[in-house]
C-alpha cells in the first residue's frame, strides 16, 4: 500500500471510529482522488520508461566534459550544533497531588527489567494470570463474579490501560468487551493495528459497582476506590514489566492517576507525553467518556492523541 492510500485509509478509519471528518471534502471525492492519484502514478511510471531515451536523443546538447568542482568545507554536524530543547514539564503536572497508600511502581526503568523473548513473555504472563486469578478470587462476591486479568499480545509494543471491568467484562472475564470496548476496538483499527496485536489491561481486575439509585435492583459501575485500586495495581505493574511496551496509553482519569500514583486532570494533560518508568505514556479520555460526550471536539481530541501515539510508534 502506498503512502497516499495509507493516509486516505487512515482518514476513513478515523471517520468510522470517531465520526471525525479529517478531510474537509466528501468521502466520494476522497475515493475519486485516490483513483486519480493511482492513475497519475501509472502514467508517471509509463512515461519514465519511455521518456529518457527520446529526450536524450532529440533535445539534450552533448555533455561537457566533467569539471572538478571545489568541495565546500564540511559543515559541523547538526547534532553537535543543535542541542535538543528540553521538553518542558506539563503545567498540570505541577498541580499533581499524590494518592496515599497505593503500592508504588517498582523502582527503576522498565528497560532495566530482564529482557524476555516473546515466547518467555507469553509464558510468564500465563503464569502471572494463574497466580492473580487464584489470589484475587478470594475477593469475589458483591459486584464481582470473575477476575478480569487482561488480554492480548504479551509482547505487544502498545499497551492500553483502563479503569476496571464493567458488567460485560465481569460476565465474560475479558477486558473491554462492552460498548466502550467496541469503541476501543475501532480506535485500535483506526491506528492500523488489530486487537490481538496490543495488550489491554485494567487498574482493577474486579468489577466495582453499586446499586443504581434510579433502579436499585441494577448495579451501576463506579470508579474504584484507592483500596480497590491497591488490590489490582501490583498485578498491573507486573503485567507492564512483562510486556515492556514501547508506549502506554491510559484511558480515563482512574487509569492515569492510579498508575502514576497521583491525581492529575486528564482534560489538561491529555495529548502530552508523560512517563511510566521511562516509557512514554499518553493519557487520553476513556471510551465511555467519549460515548457520553459524543461531540466532534471530544472525538477529535482522542484521535489527535492517538495520532501522536502512532507517530511515536513509527519512530521507535
Ligand atoms: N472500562 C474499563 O475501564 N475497562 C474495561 O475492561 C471495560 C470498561
Amino acid at each position: 500500500m502506498n503512502k497516499l492510500d495509507r493516509l486516505v485509509e487512515q482518514w476513513l478509519q478515523a471517520e468510522v471510529a470517531f465520526g471525525v471528518l479529517e478531510v474537509p471534502i466528501p468521502k466520494a471525492k476522497v475515493l475519486a482522488l485516490r483513483e486519480k492519484a493511482r492513475a497519475a502514478a501509472g502514467q508517471v511510471a509509463a512515461a519514465a520508461k519511455s521518456a529518457p531515451s527520446v529526450r536524450a536523443a532529440a533535445t539534450l546538447p552533448p555533455r561537457a566534459p566533467a569539471r572538478a568542482t571545489p568541495v565546500p568545507p564540511a559543515r559541523p554536524a547538526a547534532s553537535a550544533a543543535i542541542r535538543p530543547a528540553p521538553v518542558p514539564e506539563p503545567v498540570a503536572l505541577k498541580l499533581a497531588t499524590p494518592i496515599k497508600d497505593l503500592p508504588p511502581a517498582p523502582p527503576g526503568k522498565l528497560a532495566d527489567e530482564p529482557q524476555l523473548s516473546p515466547a518467555q513473555k507469553q509464558s510468564r504472563m500465563a503464569e502471572l494470570e494463574k497466580t492473580a486469578v487464584a489470589e484475587l478470587s478470594r475477593h469475589l462476591g458483591g459486584s464481582a463474579n470473575r477476575v478480569v486479568f487482561g488480554e492480548g499480545d504479551a509482547a505487544a509494543r502498545l499497551m492500553f490501560i483502563g479503569e476496571g471491568p464493567g458488567a460485560e467484562e465481569d460476565a465474560t472475564g475479558r477486558p473491554f468487551v462492552g460498548r466502550s470496548g467496541q469503541l476501543l476496538d475501532k480506535m485500535i483499527v483506526a491506528m492500523g493495528l488489530t486487537r490481538p496485536q496490543v495488550y489491554i489491561a485494567n487498574i482493577t481486575k474486579l468489577r466495582c459497582a453499586e446499586p443504581d439509585p434510579i433502579n436499585p435492583k441494577r448495579l451501576k459501575d463506579r470508579p474504584p476506590t484507592s483500596e480497590e485500586a491497591a488490590l489490582g495495581l501490583p498485578w498491573l505493574h507486573q503485567q507492564i514489566a512483562i510486556v515492556q511496551p514501547v508506549i502506554i496509553v491510559t484511558l480515563g482519569a482512574a487509569a492515569l492517576c492510579f498508575l502514576r500514583g497521583e491525581k492529575l486532570p486528564v482534560t489538561q494533560v491529555r495529548g502530552q507525553w508523560l512517563d511510566y518508568r521511562g516509557v512514554p505514556l499518553m493519557p487520553t479520555f476513556h471510551p465511555s467518556y467519549v460515548l457520553r460526550n459524543y461531540t466532534t471536539e471530544t472525538r477529535a481530541k482522542v484521535w489527535s492523541d492517538l495520532k501522536l501515539v502512532m507517530q511515536k510508534l513509527a519512530e521507535a
